[in-house]
């Protein structure tokens, strides 16, 4: 793709044309409302320069294809591509591929997943942070519809030493071949990675599986749904000034089989009044998010309520942290009367 020179207004209309801002959906994402169309929906998880998505969405416009990569100048170099073609059927979002499946995707919707040369980590010699691991095919699997197809492609020997036997011990998909994996598939055309080593004469392994007509998994979307926001208000007698001492500390929990890492950063206090805004992070398996709870005085009350900074989605983390916050609050200054609270009681 030749690089034109993108005016920032430019690039807006086009982030917002062809972005999925994935974490202001609701999940899991309605892709016939976001593409206004139904349409066999196909995936690319990492997707590089967006060079193999383009060239599908233009070969198929029956189909609605969406890549995610966790680069972000991966992903503006296919928003851009999908807009210099002029392809409405294609979309990208910033986010790494287990929680894409884990949360946009309801099951069985998937008609297509691709994985093209996904990333080996040089110094994980027993391949356990690679992306391809046997809790993440069944959730793979999961996704696809009954009938439909996995394509991975992998250059790197060893690794796909790993897929083979991530593959052969699993018995959700089955290869499309007689073998495990083929060195050449009629009709492809090499991603801008794959040409490389196709130029040096190395050879490409490709897993082409597909999911059984009859296979079904139960493996429903794993953060849990979004309730209201969490909002605690305190009543302050005498009009006191309440005051939280703020230390940086990290909480770990566990819900529902999910763990969870709640991470205080830091406090700020707002220089002419009493506010103060606690940045927080929360881990909640693979989704993070990074906010600001604020703590509001005003006349006799005291408000705790998520901040616009990082715009969270109120998930069960978020909760918690709130929650935190406010039990920390009312301990330091006991005096503090609740006079609603829909995170949970403190006692
Ligand atoms: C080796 S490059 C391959 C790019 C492209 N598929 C190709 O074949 O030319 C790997 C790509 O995967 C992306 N990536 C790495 N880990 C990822 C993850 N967990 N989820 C989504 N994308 C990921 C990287 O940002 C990078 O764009």
């Amino acid at each position: 793709m030749s690089e034109k020179i993108w005016s920032a207004s430019a690039l807006a209309r086009t982030i917002h044309e062809y972005e999925i801002r994935w974490t202001q959906y609701d999940w899991p994402i309605d892709w016939q409302a976001v593409f206004g169309r139904p349409g066999p929906l196909r995936l690319e998880i990492g997707f590089g320069n967006g060079s193999f998505l383009a060239e599908q969405a233009e070969k198929h416009p029956e189909a609605n294809y969406i890549g995610v990569d966790i680069s972000w100048s991966s992903v503006s170099r296919l928003l851009k591509r999908l807009h210099k073609s002029n392809l409405t059927n294609g979309r990208a979002a910033e986010l790494p591929g287990k929680l894409a499946l884990q949360t946009l995707f309801p099951q069985s919707s998937l008609d297509e997943i691709v994985i093209n040369h996904p990333d080996p980590w040089a110094k994980d010699k027993r391949f356990t942070k690679v992306i391809i691991q046997p809790e993440f095919v069944r959730l793979l699997a999961s996704r696809l519809q009954p009938g439909a197809r996995v394509t991975i492609a992998t250059d790197h020997v060893k690794y796909a030493a790993r897929i083979v036997r991530v593959l052969e011990n699993q018995q959700d998909i089955r290869s499309c071949f007689d073998t495990t994996f083929v060195h050449s598939l009629p009709g492809r055309t090499p991603t801008k990675y794959e040409q490389k080593f196709l130029d040096v004469g190395q050879p490409i392994y490709y897993f082409v599986w597909e999911k059984p007509e009859q296979c079904q998994i139960d493996l429903p979307t794993s953060i849990s749904p979004f309730g209201d926001m969490p909002n605690i208000l305190f009543k302050v007698p005498d009009n006191a000034e309440v005051s939280l001492e703020f230390e940086p500390c990290t909480i770990c929990e566990s819900h529902e089989g999910l763990d969870y890492v709640i991470k205080f950063l830091r406090a700020y206090q707002q220089t002419d009044h009493n506010n103060q805004l606690i940045e927080v992070l929360a881990i909640e398996g693979e989704f993070t998010q990074q906010f600001g709870i604020a703590i509001l005085q005003r006349e006799g009350e005291c408000l705790l309520k998520l901040a616009q900074v990082g715009h969270p989605r109120p998930t069960h983390g978020v909760k918690r942290a709130v929650w935190h916050i406010g039990k920390l609050l009312r301990q330091q200054n006991p005096e503090l009367e609740i006079h609603s609270n829909c995170v949970e009681p403190f006692d």
